[in-house]
């Protein structure tokens, strides 16, 4: 079984949903633990229900000290020995010292159709731009922000009256769907693009 480790900063609604996938029947992942950058993330209550880990690396004191606050998280992560990292909602960019370490071992979700709309505000820009689709997608992480070989996408229509809110929660069932379902056919070592269409 291969040991995963979540990395949230929020509500971890995306957690939850790889948690409760990896409680089902023929998964060859296991959650280890689930870190957050900050004792506030709602999700930790979440986890702890589950009988999940958690551990807490506030970003804070290390007051833009990213290559400190990584040997923080790799000291934290030690005692649970992951496998693979999956970031979900976590919002505190890593450096390259960070993810060369997790190579092919970490990923993330992102709230756009990459390549469109890498860092904040996607819904707003989606909208902005006109665009009539938009959605989620996983990919490995590497050193470039929200870069990286994509592992699976999934599609939203953009709908009359859309503000970025009722985009988001459009996007936000299928982030749900998406990544419990990369990330199992990942475990199994299938690291082929899955594309859902809603
Ligand atoms: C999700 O929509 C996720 O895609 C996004 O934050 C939200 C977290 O929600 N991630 C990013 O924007 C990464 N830059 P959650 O805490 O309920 O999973």
């Amino acid at each position: 079984t291969l040991r995963v480790a979540v990395f949230i900063s929020g509500g971890g609604s995306n957690m939850v949903s790889l948690l409760d996938d990896m409680a089902r029947a023929g998964h060859a992942g296991a959650p280890c633990v689930v870190l957050a950058n900050s004792a506030d993330a709602g999700g930790l209550a979440r986890a702890h229900e589950r009988g999940v880990p958690t551990v807490v690396v506030d970003h804070r004191p290390f007051a833009g000290d990213r290559p400190a606050f990584e040997a923080a998280i790799s000291a934290a992560l030690e005692p649970h020995a992951p496998d693979i990292i999956c970031l979900a909602g976590f919002m505190r960019m890593l450096t390259g010292g960070f993810t060369d370490q997790w190579a092919g071992r970490m990923l993330n979700i992102h709230p756009s159709l990459l390549p469109k709309y890498k860092g904040l505000h996607t819904h707003a820009r989606a909208l902005e731009a006109g665009d009539a689709e938009h959605g989620c997608t996983v990919h490995e992480v590497t050193a470039a922000l929200d870069d990286g070989p994509l592992l699976g996408q999934a599609r939203v229509p953009v709908l009359e009256g859309d503000t970025p809110d009722t985009l988001a929660a459009r996007v936000l069932v299928q982030e749900h769907l998406l990544y419990p379902a990369v990330l199992r056919r990942f475990a199994a070592g299938n690291h082929e693009m899955l594309i859902l269409q809603s």
